[in-house]
């Protein structure tokens, strides 16, 4: 089943105070995210992921194209309840604390009070504030302020949430948690559309991506389809290696570099390696590792977003 999907959507911001101008944000976006799926938007700054999830929350409005989330008009009633949403940039009332902000959430989704601070209590646990949850918001840093945005976007058990760049401001250990919870909330059955410039991230948690510039979808599919998952190169570390072997080296491998005792050599593939290798044993050098490079989503989302310029 289709929980999110997208026809032709398009948004053009105005701006300019004194001469006004139209600017297009987002251009004609064709998305379908399945139910249980973890969904990646990429895109560098200011390609129209923050707007494709305004839009999708109802809080801008296309200006041609439609959108609908589990099967429904995006401003349907019904839809509000059964979706979280983490903003981008969350400015939550700062006088409140971390407890008062997801009871006041409960309360929005007319929770009763025993089930609000039953639900509360179980996410600030969960998301590691539990300490801090008596603290008022102004308070917290940028990591706890995350922490807790993702909390309140759990309060209603939503079967969808959508979060706008849930990483950023999180420490590794932050990062690594907010992984697993992820993960977590695929496992119960909710499905997560995301937005991530932390592409090892979305590489380790999505199930498909989409990548967007200036508005424009450039690309989406499975990871393993778009990526091409084959071998690129093999990266050799080696040990005591003498000169003739380093010069051979030189000769046939498409990078090499000396680190203190080791010397570090790039294969275009593990055939030219294997050629040297009776060499290596020969000259007395000692293996210490070998590691197969595959493409990572980095260098190929680098690499589109380039070409897409370059046209
Ligand atoms: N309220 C607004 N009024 C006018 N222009 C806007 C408004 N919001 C966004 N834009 C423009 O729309 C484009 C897309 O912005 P958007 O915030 O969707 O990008 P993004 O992909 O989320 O970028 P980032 O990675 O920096 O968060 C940008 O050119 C931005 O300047
Ligand atoms: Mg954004």
């Amino acid at each position: 089943m289709l929980v999110v999907e997208t026809v032709g959507l398009t948004k053009d911001y105005d701006y300019g105070h004194i001469k006004r101008s139209r600017r297009r944000a987002l251009d004609h976006l064709d998305l379908s995210v399945e139910q249980g799926e973890i969904f990646g938007l990429i895109g560098p700054n200011g390609a129209g992921k923050t707007t494709t999830l305004k839009l999708l929350m109802g809080l801008v409005f296309p200006t041609s194209g439609s959108a609908t989330i589990l099967g429904l008009p995006v401003d349907d009633p019904e839809v509000k309840s059964q979706i979280g949403y983490l903003p981008e940039q969350p400015y939550f009332y700062d006088y409140l604390t971390g407890r008062e902000l997801l009871h006041h959430f409960g309360e929005l989704f007319g929770l009763s009070k025993p089930v609000r601070k039953q639900r509360a209590e179980a996410l600030l646990e969960k998301v590691g504030m539990s300490e801090a949850a008596d603290e008022p918001l102004r308070k917290y840093s940028k990591g706890m302020t995350q922490r807790i945005g993702i909390a309140q976007t759990l309060m209603n058990e939503p079967k969808l949430v959508f979060l706008d760049e849930p990483m950023s401001g999180l420490d590794p250990v932050g990062r690594r948690e907010m992984t697993s919870l992820v993960r977590e909330l695929q496992r119960s059955g909710v499905t997560v559309f995301f937005c991530s410039h932390i592409l090892p991230d979305v590489e380790a948690l999505c199930d498909r991506v989409a990548i967007l510039n200036q508005g424009k979808l450039i690309e989406s599919g499975r990871l393993s389809e778009i990526l091409d998952v084959s071998i690129r190169s093999v990266s050799v570390v080696l040990e005591d290696v003498g000169e003739s072997l380093e010069r051979a080296c030189t000769e046939c491998a498409i990078d090499v570099h000396r680190v203190g005792a080791r010397l570090e050599v790039s294969f275009a593939e593990g055939a030219d390696f294997d050629r040297l290798l009776p060499a290596v044993i020969e000259g007395g050098a000692r293996v210490v590792s070998v590691t197969p490079v595959k493409q990572r989503l980095e260098e190929h989302f680098v690499r589109e977003v380039e070409r897409a310029g370059e046209s």
